[in-house]
């Protein structure tokens, strides 16, 4: 991996990933294309902006000419797809976009990148592609569906996605497998866990907490809060994806997750704690329709044969996550005074 084109770099995961790769390489070339959406924010990247490794270009994964375009100019040879529309709220409301940007836009990337890669893109027969190149998606254990109070999935769990947001990271998979089993494509699939971590958009449920905790706003906890998640801290989730980059075996799936799961109301709680406020912030809502009960990620796979574990506990984790949100009061200020505002209005009232 030397010149490596990361879609998605402004948004949360996508943004640390591109920071642990600055940190930990010095011999490599980063293209990041982002359209930013309301969830691509260049505050994130403020810091290191000005790195010579380091390139942004505004743009949409889904515009082909501009895509054939950074790869006639940059040659990448690695290509890691964070960009998508990721919240399942918005996809109950509005599905349309995130089929487009989810699915299409994952097919315009990897059909360009093959056209780029094969070694003879005229023959249709030919399974040949240059050495060392590699596709990789960033996928979700979302698309496996909810499992009961039991159980934990596994890479050969069935895709069973329920909401709109995981059919179309489901259905994205699905390309990036045709094109692995149709033209021969070096590809792998992450499915990792929820991440947490320093710059999450405060619509997903601990920067979304920590942030109404700030401001004394009441405290939506959807349903029973009783729904678990398999929590990773997003340093952890990069490293993951740089051992299967790497050395993950061609066309294989890795699941990401640290065996960490964890009920809503009792992170919530734990907010409230390491805040100092009350639990008397805490209202029950109504749920999210379709609401996953629990995910639990198997990660036997990815710690057995790419040796990735894990370093940061759920309490070492949390604990410098709620202490970035203290201290960067600016960087979620900027976001909660404009369009979220809207955005919040219009999704929690008469809840
Ligand atoms: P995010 O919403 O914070 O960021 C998404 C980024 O993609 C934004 O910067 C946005 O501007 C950009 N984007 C959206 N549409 C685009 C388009 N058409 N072209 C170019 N850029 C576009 O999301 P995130 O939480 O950082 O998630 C990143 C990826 O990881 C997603 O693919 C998501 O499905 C996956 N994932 C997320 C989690 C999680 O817990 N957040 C867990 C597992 C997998
Ligand atoms: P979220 O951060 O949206 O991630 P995902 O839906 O991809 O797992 O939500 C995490 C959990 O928190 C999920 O069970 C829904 C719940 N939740 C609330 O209870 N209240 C909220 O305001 C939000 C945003 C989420």
């Amino acid at each position: 991996m030397k010149t490596i084109l990361v879609t998605g770099g402004a948004g949360f995961i996508g943004s640390n990933f591109v920071h642990y790769l600055l940190e930990n390489y010095d011999d490599l070339t980063i293209v990041n294309l982002d359209l930013l959406t309301y969830a691509g924010n260049l505050d994130n990247l403020a810091d290191i902006a000005e790195d010579k490794r380091y390139t942004f270009v505004r743009g949409d994964i889904h515009d082909r000419a501009l895509v054939e375009e950074l790869f006639d100019k940059w040659d990448f040879d690695t290509v890691v797809n964070f960009a998508a529309e990721s919240h399942v709220d918005r996809s109950i409301t509005d599905p349309d976009l995130f089929l487009t940007t989810n699915v299409l836009g994952t097919q315009t990337l990897l059909d360009v990148a093959k056209n780029h890669w094969k070694l003879d893109p005229k023959d249709r027969y030919s399974r040949e592609f240059k050495e060392g190149v590699k596709y990789l998606q960033v996928s979700t254990d979302e698309v496996y569906g909810a499992l009961g109070p039991t159980g934990m999935f596994t890479e050969t769990t069935p895709l069973a996605p329920n909401s709109p947001y995981s059919a179309s990271k489901a259905s994205a998979d699905f390309v990036v497998r045709a094109y692995d089993k149709t033209y021969g494509m070096p590809v792998n699939i992450t499915r990792c866990s929820n991440n947490y971590g320093p710059y999450q958009f405060p619509e997903k449920l601990i920067p979304l907490m920590i942030n109404n905790c700030l401001a004394e706003k009441s405290l939506p906890v959807y349903g029973d809060g009783m729904q678990i998640r398999d929590w990773l801290y997003v340093e952890d989730h990069c490293a993951a994806i740089c051992a299967v980059l790497e050395k993950g075996a061609l066309g294989e799936v890795y699941n990401i997750g640290g065996n960490n799961e964890r009920a809503n109301i009792e992170i919530v709680k734990l907010i409230l704690e390491n805040t100092g406020k009350s639990e008397d912030l805490i209202v029950h809502v109504k749920d999210r329709p379709g609401h996953d009960r629990r995910y639990a990620i198997d990660n036997t796979k990815i710690t057995g044969t790419l040796g990735w574990s894990p370093k940061y506990t759920f309490q070492t984790g949390m604990a410098q996550t709620i202490e970035w949100y203290l201290h960067h009061r600016e960087w979620m200020d900027k976001i909660v005074s404009g369009e979220y505002l809207k955005y919040y209005e219009n999704m929690y009232a008469n809840r």
